[in-house]
């Protein structure tokens, strides 16, 4: 089998685990990295072994041999990087949130269509086992008819007004750095909301340190969902319905253990390990997807990624958290 040839897009963090969950795939090639600097994209390419290292973007986008490319820069720059590499011909997967709005979303999955070529948001959680054992428990009636949703996404990062989570010019805050999974679980579970009730403390940089939504569903269906980038907690959520509930172990976007307790019976923990760090099952849906000439992933299809980025702005624009760019 001829293998997928990735790009790699920026050198952070999330690029390493990546790069990771790609290289131990049998039928991927690491062949290219691209970075702001030439210093980063070498260390980068000696680190996972990738033989093509480039010193911008742009020169990643036009390697004619790169199949697909990751993006993995901070929410700002996910619109221009994915217009760069769609509009070289690229197939991509980018980092979660798709965008920072829903017009770009819209944007770019347009683009994506216009020319023929696979996009994907990276939302691992819908690849991770556990969330798929949930999925299936809710779908066989195991707690009865879903009635809440609640998720807390909360971890306590250092101030810095210049870091990627404070930083209004990279998009920061909580919502659409942590936000996002706990909107993703509950859209998964419930669909979307007939109304939202929301609220966030805006810190000294403007960006939402601490957020919470209540969704509103017409038949009395609820999901509370908590996101915050200064006060640490579990990070488990909870589905409830009218005869039991599942949680998701913290943390519950790759949870390894849930536990069921039905109505009247006694509660059952499940271990549900997962490969690797977890990123490599995404990897295999591009792959999937591409080597059957798909344009979009039937586990994150373009319209749940729009209708989620349009639910971000509609809580957004009930604190007036407004970005630079926007
Ligand atoms: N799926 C997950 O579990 C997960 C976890 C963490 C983050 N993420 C997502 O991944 C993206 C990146 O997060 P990260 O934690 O990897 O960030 P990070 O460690 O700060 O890395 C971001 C990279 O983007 C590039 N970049 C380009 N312009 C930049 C700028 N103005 N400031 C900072 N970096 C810039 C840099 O690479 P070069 O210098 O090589 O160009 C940098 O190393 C975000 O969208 C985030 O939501 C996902």
């Amino acid at each position: 089998m001829e293998k997928i040839r990735w790009g790699i897009l920026a050198t952070g963090w999330i690029a390493d685990q990546l790069a990771e969950a790609i290289t131990s795939q049998r039928d991927a090639e690491c062949l290219a990295v691209g970075s702001r600097s030439q210093a980063s994209a070498d260390a980068f390419g000696e680190k996972w072994h990738i033989p093509r290292r480039y010193p911008t973007y742009e020169a990643l986008a036009a390697d004619p041999d790169v199949d697909v490319i990751y993006i993995a820069t901070p929410h700002n720059l996910h619109y221009e990087n994915m217009k760069l590499c769609l509009n070289a011909g690229k197939h991509v997967l980018c980092e979660k949130p798709l965008t920072v709005n829903a017009a770009q979303a819209k944007e770019c999955l347009e683009l994506a269509k216009e020319k023929g070529l696979f996009l994907m948001e990276a939302m691992w959680m819908k690849f991770i086992p556990a969330v798929q054992q949930m999925q299936k428990w809710v779908a066989d009636g195991r707690i009865g008819t879903v009635r809440l949703v609640q998720a807390n996404f909360a971890f306590n990062i250092p101030f810095d007004p210049h870091g990627r989570l404070y930083d209004p010019e990279l998009a920061g805050g909580a919502l659409l750095d942590m936000g996002i999974y706990t909107s993703t679980l509950a859209h998964l579970v419930l669909g979307k909301p007939d109304s939202i009730l929301s609220a966030a403390n805006l810190g000294e940089t403007g960006v939402d340190e601490l957020n919470t939504a209540i969704w509103q569903y017409a038949d009395g269906t609820q999901a509370v969902l908590t996101s915050t980038q200064r006060l640490e907690r579990p990070c488990d959520a909870f589905i409830t319905g009218t005869d039991g509930y599942i949680k998701l172990h913290s943390n519950f976007w790759h949870s390894r253990k849930l536990t069921l307790k039905q109505r009247g019976q006694a509660k059952e923990v499940v271990q549900i390990p997962y490969d690797g760090n977890g990123y490599g099952y995404q990897v295999r849906e591009v792959h999937d997807c591409l080597r059957a000439g798909k344009l979009e992933s039937a586990v994150v299809p373009h319209a749940d990624t729009l209708e989620i980025m349009t639910l971000l702005d509609e809580m957004r624009g009930q604190w007036g958290l407004v970005y630079p760019e926007e």
